[in-house]
């Protein structure tokens, strides 16, 4: 018997869908060095500019010659340090929930989340374009598990409806992570609320972006602990550190810690790491100017891009009781088709920008897309390199726009049972 790995491989390469590694020679920033070739980067989700601020990276240091490298052991044996709580206590307080505990990943805290809250008896509902951590944990969780339609409250409202089980738990991202759309919150908390769910919300794009001092996309819809009794934030993009927290009652915290097993079983992270973070969540409260360029960024480049024929994806002015919206910093270009999206990357890349082809399974068949992030760090002169480029790109291959089947993400009802 053979696994047949490489004619498998070979297949990937042959629907355009394979991935490679590529090399970074720099720090994080818009400027980067990557396989010996400097390129003006928009795709990281380093979106405040904080993975290489000078303050972060002293206090990283600081607090390495002081505590040294590495965690040690696990939280429940002898690694929860000092530094690792006092990060919490001020993620709890940021977020106005009762406590808050740090997970190693965003994938680790997904998965230990829902997993320590649901078993055989319950019901979990995703939204269908759920990050894949969230989509893994409910399914690994033995819940019964049901996708409803993207961001449609009524759908998930059928289901709930539909379906009896000792708990029900809603899970969303906050800012979807590849179309950069905000979850109709204040539906979803309501319908919630209704019929006795639970919503975990995901914010990893959220935290540092939009909101108020960066609290995220519950503060734009101004909902509490109570409507929202499960907040996952990750550490690794706004924050520019590494990491993620859960946040809520303190009932939900001492449940995680007793029975989250990718808390439990593996080793605390650096103290140092947490050091630095308390850092970034300082300045990423404080300094506003930084989410005021993501606007004006993100604004610019969905008027010009769309005026050059790129198709951008409609994001909701409003919320149902009329307040303004912010913009996120992803914004994904729609392309289609895998091959496409490829060779507008490659085009974009003989210009000196590097931007990646975001393809299936990541999204969904004939979603491929450029996912463009913007930085704080990115000045508007950035900005006019990647819009001329584009330009360029269009007038000489007009065929890199998008066709017209474009899958910009929504599917059937049909398609979710
Ligand atoms: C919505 C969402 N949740 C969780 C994660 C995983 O977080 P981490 O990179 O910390 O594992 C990501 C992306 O990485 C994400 O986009």
């Amino acid at each position: 018997m053979s696994f047949e790995l490489a004619s498998a491989l070979e297949d990937r390469k042959q629907q355009h869908l394979y991935r490679t590694r590529r090399l970074l020679e720099s720090a994080q920033g818009p400027e980067v060095r990557i396989d010996g070739v400097d390129m003006l980067a928009f795709c990281s989700n380093d979106y405040l500019g904080l993975a290489n601020h000078p303050e972060v990276v002293s206090a990283f240091s600081q607090a390495a010659r002081q505590w040294g490298v590495g965690g040690g052991a696990s939280h429940l044996v002898n690694g929860h340090h000092a530094q690792h709580h006092a990060l919490e206590e001020e993620l709890a307080s940021f977020t106005g929930r009762e406590a808050a505990l740090f997970f190693s990943t965003g994938y680790m805290a997904n998965i230990g989340a829902v997993n320590a809250l649901l078993g055989r008896q319950d019901l979990v509902l995703e939204d269908r374009l759920n990050h894949a951590s969230l989509l893994d944990a409910g399914l690994l969780s033995g819940a019964r598990f049901q996708r409803y339609l993207h961001a449609d409250v009524r759908s998930l409202e059928g289901r709930l409806k539909k379906y009896d089980a000792r708990r029900k738990l809603v899970v969303t991202d906050g800012v979807f992570s590849m179309d950069g759309d905000l979850a109709p919150l204040a539906g979803l908390a309501r319908v919630c609320q209704a019929n006795d769910a639970w919503l975990m919300v995901d914010d990893a794009h959220g935290f540092g972006t939009v909101g108020r001092g960066g609290r995220g996309i519950v503060d734009v819809f101004g909902l509490s602990q109570a409507q929202v009794p499960v907040l996952v934030g990750t550490l690794g993009k706004a924050f520019g550190t590494a990491g993620a927290f859960v946040a809520g009652s303190r009932d939900l915290i001492e449940t995680l810690v007793q029975h989250a097993r990718s808390y439990i079983y593996t080793t605390a992270m650096p103290p140092a790491l947490a050091a630095a973070t308390r850092v970034s969540l300082r300045l990423l409260e404080q300094e506003e100017w930084r989410r005021e360029r993501l606007q004006q960024l993100a604004g610019r480049f969905r008027r010009e891009a769309r005026r050059m024929g790129f198709t951008l994806l409609d994001v909701a002015g409003e919320d149902e009781a009329g307040h303004a919206l912010p913009l996120t910093p992803i914004q994904p270009v729609l392309i289609g088709g895998a091959e496409q999206a490829l060779s507008l990357a490659k085009a974009l890349e003989r210009e000196g920008i590097l931007i990646t082809a975001i393809r299936p399974p990541t999204v969904p068949e004939n979603g491929s897309r450029l996912r463009v992030t913007f930085s704080a760090s990115h000045t508007e002169a950035h900005l006019d390199r990647l819009l001329d480029a584009l330009a360029r790109i269009v007038a000489t291959s007009p065929e890199l726009l998008a066709h017209s089947g474009v899958q910009s993400g929504c599917t059937t009802d049909e398609e979710q049972e």
